[in-house]
């Protein structure tokens, strides 16, 4: 590891979220109209319209949170209480908790190694006469193996939820991350690629799915909905995430060009599907150095974080563990990721960036 570098007063790339003229016009217009202080208006049902055609999916409901975007999901699906969902041992700490909330039970299933995706290869071996759904994620730039997933589930009769909350708009064998599951997930998170500070969505191409969730959010009153003023901000956003997803793809091949030689900073292999960083990962080859990375980079304006925790130390009691779970603890102990609006930065600050990370990794 290389010594000190300089302390930064400020991140490298630029604040999130970002200054967006088209969102301070929504914003005004939203004030001018009264819809910013009002139970309904045009913009959520416009929201919802826009996201159904984005991701080819007829159905998109709006909620709260990309969290309860996943309970609300596995709500959908009707599964037999109790019923067991599988879910990599690596995964958002929420997804685990959204399985139990909805009177389910989790089996973990390890991932693939030096990747954040469920190792497709466990899945089969891993259903049992209780198992009737899986939660399927796409994480830190990664992509899962829909295809594969989707197969499985098919013949073995379990429901997918696709979680795209740190996806939208990645593109799998030509089809968007989120569209491919029976129900998927969306975030709009204060730090994810599409903003409103708090929020998220479901898509479903299933009738019967979209109803159950609207049952379930409605309950005589919408119990957690997004509000017009959050739609009214994602409607611009949405219109430019593909652009702003090219070029933040653009900034990862830079960053991974420059680390190409740097034996403890493992890349991800590339993936066959067009992948959309909203955390770009990489795995520590040695993962007692990573606090010390992440103090290093930090300091010098570098939003690089250990990414998740993981679910493999959880007590038997609340799940099944299905193996040893290796590489999932793994990548609870040894994962990065560079938070994205670094990517977004202008010629000068990526160079910067791309230049200091590297040294820490000493590539
Ligand atoms: C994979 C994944 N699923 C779900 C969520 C939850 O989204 P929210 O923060 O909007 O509740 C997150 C948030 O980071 C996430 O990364």
């Amino acid at each position: 590891m290389v010594g000190p570098l300089s302390e930064s007063e400020s991140p490298l790339g630029p604040d999130w979220p970002l200054k967006d003229e088209d969102v301070r016009v929504a914003l005004l217009a939203a004030y001018a109209d009264g819809s910013w202080g009002k139970y309904h208006g045009p913009h959520v049902a416009r929201l919802e319209e826009e996201l159904s055609h984005y991701f080819e999916a007829p159905h998109a409901l709006t909620c709260a949170s990309g969290t309860i975007a996943v309970e609300i999901a596995l709500r959908s699906l009707n599964l037999p209480e109790g019923s067991e969902v599988l879910l990599a041992a690596y995964d958002f700490a929420g997804n685990f908790r959204a399985i139990q909330a909805a009177g389910l039970r989790p089996a973990l299933v390890d991932i693939e190694a030096n990747r954040w995706r469920i190792d497709v290869a466990e899945i089969e071996a891993a259903i049992t006469p209780e198992t009737r759904g899986i939660v399927v994620s796409h994480l830190h730039g990664d992509l899962a193996d829909m295809p594969a997933v989707m197969e499985i589930a098919q013949r073995r009769q379990l429901q997918v939820v696709e979680d795209a909350c740190q996806s939208p708009g990645a593109i799998i064998d030509g089809r968007k991350a989120g569209s491919w599951g029976d129900v998927g997930t969306l975030s709009f998170g204060g730090s994810k690629l599409l903003t409103s500070g708090r929020g998220g969505a479901v898509i479903t191409s299933r009738a019967d799915l979209q109803q159950r969730a609207r049952v379930y959010c409605e309950r005589g009153n919408h119990a957690f909905p997004l509000s017009e003023l959050q739609s009214a901000v994602l409607l611009p956003q949405l219109a430019k995430l593909d652009a702003r997803n090219d070029q933040r793809r653009k900034a990862v091949s830079q960053f991974r060009e420059a680390m190409r030689d740097s034996a403890g900073w493992i890349s991800p292999p590339p993936s066959d599907g067009y992948s959309v960083y909203y955390k770009v990962g990489w795995t520590l080859a040695d993962p007692a150095t990573r606090a010390a990375v992440c103090t290093q980079l930090q300091a010098s304006g570098v939003a690089i974080a250990a990414g998740f925790r993981g679910f493999a130390k959880r007590p038997a009691a609340w799940c099944r563990k299905v193996g040893d779970l290796s590489q999932a603890r793994r990548a609870a102990e040894g994962t990065i990721t560079l938070h994205h609006p670094v990517l977004l930065g202008n010629e000068a600050e990526l160079a910067q960036a791309v230049g200091v990370v590297r040294q820490v990794a000493g590539g």
